[in-house]
Formats: C-alpha cells, sequence, structure tokens
C-alpha cells in the first residue's frame, strides 16, 4: 500500500513550502518535488495545506465519572476526532481505589483495542500512592509507554489526593523521566463552598461556575507549580481556564521551569455569560474547572500566541443532555434539581482543529505554523510523540490532515460524528475543514465520509517529554 500527496503546502511547526509527499506502508518515505512515484492512492492537494494530524492529548473515552460514563467510546472517539483532523489522541487510564496500575491499564486496553479507530497512547491517574507502589510508576514508565500521570486537586472522594502524596509521585517521576500532568482547583474550598450554595437553595447550573472561582484555580496552579520545583520535576497543568491560573504558568516559565500548560477551545469561545441566567440549557457547558466570563478568553488567546501557553487540547468528555439518545441512559439530566449531580464534561474532539483554525489563523492573524505547533507539534513534543507523530518528515507516521482553506463548515450536532445530542458550537460556520485525513498512509476521511475502519488505531507507547 502507498499513497502520494502531490502539491499541497506542507506545513510543519517551523516550515512552509510546496512539495509531493510519498507515503509506504505506514510511514512518510520521500517528500520531494515532482515525485514520479506510482502509488495506490493520489490525493491532489493544489490549494490545499498538508499538515501533520492532530493530536489532542486530553481525551475521556468511557470514562466511568458523575454517575454515568462519559457517552463516547473509543470507536466514536476516535472516528470523531478523525473527521476534525485529529489523528492521534492520549486519553486517561484510572487506577481507582484499591486497583493497580497494571489493572488499570490493562482495564482501558480492553476498552480501546479492537474499536479506536485512530492511534491512541494513555496517561495515567493516580487516585492513590502507597509507598510500595513507587516502582510501578517506574513500569509504567520505562515499559508500558505510559509516561505521564495526572493527578488532582479536586473532586474531593474521588481522584483528589493531598499535596504529599502530589509531592511523592512527583518526585518518583523525576527521577525515571515521566511527565506529572496536574488538574488544579482547590478542592477542599470548591466543596465547602458547593455544600453551601446547595443549602441556600442555589442549585441551577449556573451555579456550578460561581462555585469554583477563577482564585481556587490559580491558588492550586501556584501550589502545583510549587511543588514540582521542590520535585524537580516537568509539570503539565491541564485545562487551563483563566488568565488567573495562566499568569502562574508564564511566571514559573519565566524562572526557566520546566511548567507547561494547556488550554481548550471551550475556554477560548464559550463563556458564563452564555448560561448564566441559569435555565437548565446550562448543564451542557458544565466542565471542571468552569467555563469563565468572556473578558477572560482573550488573555487564553494571547497566552497561545506568546507560548505562555503551549498547547490546546480538548478535555474531551461528552455526557448527552437527554435520556435515551442511541440508547444512552441519563447523563446530564442527573443534575435537574442539583447542579452538583450534573456529570462534568463537555465535547469537542471534533472540532478543536476547526475552532482553533476558525480563532486563531481566520480571525486573529495566526501563522499556519503557530497552529501545526499548538495542535500538533507541541503535544507529540509533551507527550513523547515525537517525530513520530507531530511533523511531516521522512521517517514519521503517515497521519496526516489535507486541510481545505475554503472548505466552510457548519458546526451542528445534526451532523456530527460524536456520540452525543448536543454540541457547544453549534451553528458556528467556519473556514477551513479537513478534505482528506490519513492515519498511517490510509485515508480514513474523505471530506465528511468516514472510510476508515474500526480498531485500525493502536496502541503507542510513549517516550519521554521533549519539549524547549
Ligand atoms: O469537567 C471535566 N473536565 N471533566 C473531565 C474530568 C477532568 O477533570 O478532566
Ligand atoms: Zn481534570
Ligand atoms: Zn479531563
Amino acid at each position: 500500500m502507498s499513497t502520494i500527496i502531490k502539491n499541497g503546502r506542507i506545513i510543519t511547526s517551523e516550515q512552509d513550502y510546496v512539495a509531493d509527499i510519498l507515503i509506504e506502508k505506514e510511514t512518510i518515505t520521500t517528500i520531494g518535488s515532482n515525485l514520479k512515484a506510482q502509488a495506490t492512492t493520489m490525493i491532489d492537494a493544489t490549494g490545499k495545506y498538508v499538515i501533520p494530524g492532530g493530536i489532542d492529548v486530553h481525551t475521556h473515552m468511557d470514562l466511568p465519572f458523575g454517575g454515568t460514563s462519559s457517552s463516547d467510546d473509543f470507536a466514536t472517539g476516535t472516528v470523531a476526532a478523525a473527521h476534525g483532523g485529529t489523528t492521534c489522541i492520549v486519553d486517561f487510564a484510572v487506577q481507582s481505589k484499591g486497583t493497580t496500575m497494571r489493572q488499570a491499564l490493562d482495564t482501558w486496553l480492553r476498552k480501546s483495542e479492537g474499536k479506536a479507530c485512530v492511534d491512541y497512547g494513555l496517561h495515567m491517574i493516580l487516585t492513590e500512592l502507597p509507598d510500595g507502589w513507587l516502582s510501578e510508576m517506574d513500569a509504567m514508565v520505562k515499559h508500558e509507554g505510559v509516561t505521564s500521570f495526572k493527578l488532582f486537586t479536586a473532586y474531593p472522594g474521588v481522584f483528589m489526593v493531598d499535596d504529599a502524596t502530589i509531592y511523592k509521585a512527583m518526585k518518583r517521576t523525576a527521577d525515571n523521566g515521566g511527565l506529572i500532568c496536574m488538574h488544579a482547583e482547590n478542592g477542599g474550598v470548591i466543596d465547602l463552598l458547593v455544600k453551601r450554595m446547595i443549602a441556600d437553595g442555589k442549585k441551577t447550573p449556573n451555579v456550578h461556575a460561581l462555585s469554583r472561582p477563577a482564585a481556587a484555580e490559580q491558588e492550586a496552579t501556584h501550589r502545583v507549580i510549587a511543588l514540582s520545583e521542590m520535585a524537580g520535576v516537568p509539570v503539565y497543568i491541564v485545562h487551563v481556564s483563566s488568565h488567573l491560573a495562566m499568569e502562574q504558568i508564564r511566571e514559573a516559565r519565566d524562572r526557566g521551569l520546566p511548567a507547561y500548560g494547556e488550554t481548550c477551545p471551550q475556554y477560548l469561545f464559550l463563556a458564563y455569560e452564555d448560561y448564566a441566567d441559569g435555565s437548565f440549557d446550562g448543564a451542557k457547558y458544565i466542565c471542571s474547572p468552569p467555563i469563565r466570563e468572556r473578558a477572560n478568553q482573550e488573555f487564553l488567546w494571547k497566552a497561545l500566541k506568546a507560548d505562555d501557553l503551549q498547547a490546546v487540547s480538548t478535555d474531551h468528555c461528552p455526557f448527552c443532555m437527554k435520556e435515551g439518545f442511541k440508547g444512552l441512559p441519563k447523563q446530564k439530566e442527573l443534575g435537574e434539581d442539583d447542579f452538583s449531580k450534573i456529570p462534568n464534561g463537555v465535547p469537542g474532539v471534533e472540532n478543536r482543529l476547526h475552532l482553533l483554525y476558525e480563532g486563531g489563523v481566520v480571525r486573529r492573524g495566526w501563522s499556519m505554523n503557530r497552529f501545526v505547533q499548538l495542535v500538533s507539534t507541541a503535544p507529540a513534543k509533551l507527550m513523547g510523540l515525537f517525530p513520530r507523530k507531530g511533523t511531516i518528515a521522512v521517517g514519521s507516521d503517515g497521519d496526516i490532515v489535507v486541510w481545505d482553506p475554503q472548505r466552510r463548515y457548519t458546526i451542528s450536532a445534526t451532523t456530527h460524528f460524536m456520540r452525543v445530542d448536543y454540541n457547544p458550537y453549534e451553528g458556528m460556520t467556519v473556514s477551513g475543514s479537513p478534505a482528506y485525513v490519513l492515519s498511517r498512509g490510509r485515508v480514513i476521511f474523505e471530506a465528511d465520509k468516514f472510510v476508515g475502519a474500526e480498531g485500525s488505531g493502536h496502541f503507542v507507547k510513549r517516550g519521554q517529554y521533549n519539549l524547549i
């Protein structure tokens, strides 16, 4: 099997040139002008961008959470990802209390194998860390290709761990060469605020945001960066929602610390004002950290441009608004009378490139190189996937998107591939969309038609992080 992509404008995080690309079996083997090679598949990319496939390093497929499970599994979620130009995800296995990391990894491999349509890696969420388990962290990094651990300062009783556990995990990770990912919100204070608000009869979805102030995110971000500095480990702050938290990362980076941050489309495009009225429709936008006031958005856009934040992922964690969609149970409706029972999470894996291209390149004049850096190259480097993924180079996987800047696309739940009954960006028309999506050399999407195969995605053992 071979594929040739002709006359496209190839964009990496650093380069911008017109050439042909030959992919043989699964790997890019030649890049050059007027390639004469014969190939099984020929794609004319004249007038289009040819970019490395998007990498979304923060998704939750089939995650048991909030009294239900996220509505996309590895099959539906990765088809949706591919539709929008994402050809690799890094999802989260959960070491829940009483289970080992090995058991958690096996559970997530069972959920994904034979289902995923694009390649994927796994992080490990830790919910406890007895001393005897520290060597298992080393085994994850050294043997299993699970080279990052996520810990939480939020969700008491579910995921939250104390500072000593965080520090212990950080110290071990400093030694084994992994990366620490942190969900940074002050869970103890938030829990108190939630209880008080409910007791005061404030139960509508918008109160979710009021109970999780930006200062609670700022404080925890500051704290976990300080802990990482003590432990001498790189730290990646996930889903940065507020400029206050972002500024903690900027300050740390200005001091030369290996601190990194991602934000997500929901914090760039959605605003608290969209659901401040208290109607149950606001459940669509419930995620943690919460969606902030509109004035916050521009700070995050500027931080992405200035490299104060290094990546954009989605934190894709969909839950349906109505019971019965595609046979799914009650999800957001679990919190009809009490916002604290609404499962936290929003869909997004399908529209990340659409939204970032529109918001960054079209509306704010970013270079295509910066776009590629944020949606593909930096995530690949941070998560130990580079240069196998995240670039277009001889030897890299044939994970490629032929991006058509003329192809207007209207985002809608009526046409999206995500298994969820709403889209937070419903009705928004964006100015570019994939014409072709290739996973390891095979075309899996042609425009909006899936031509791939369930289960063709492979689990990728990741290496060590490496970024700037
Ligand atoms: O609301 C969110 N973010 N749900 C997914 C779990 C997490 O904290 O990432
Ligand atoms: Zn989180
Ligand atoms: Zn998440």
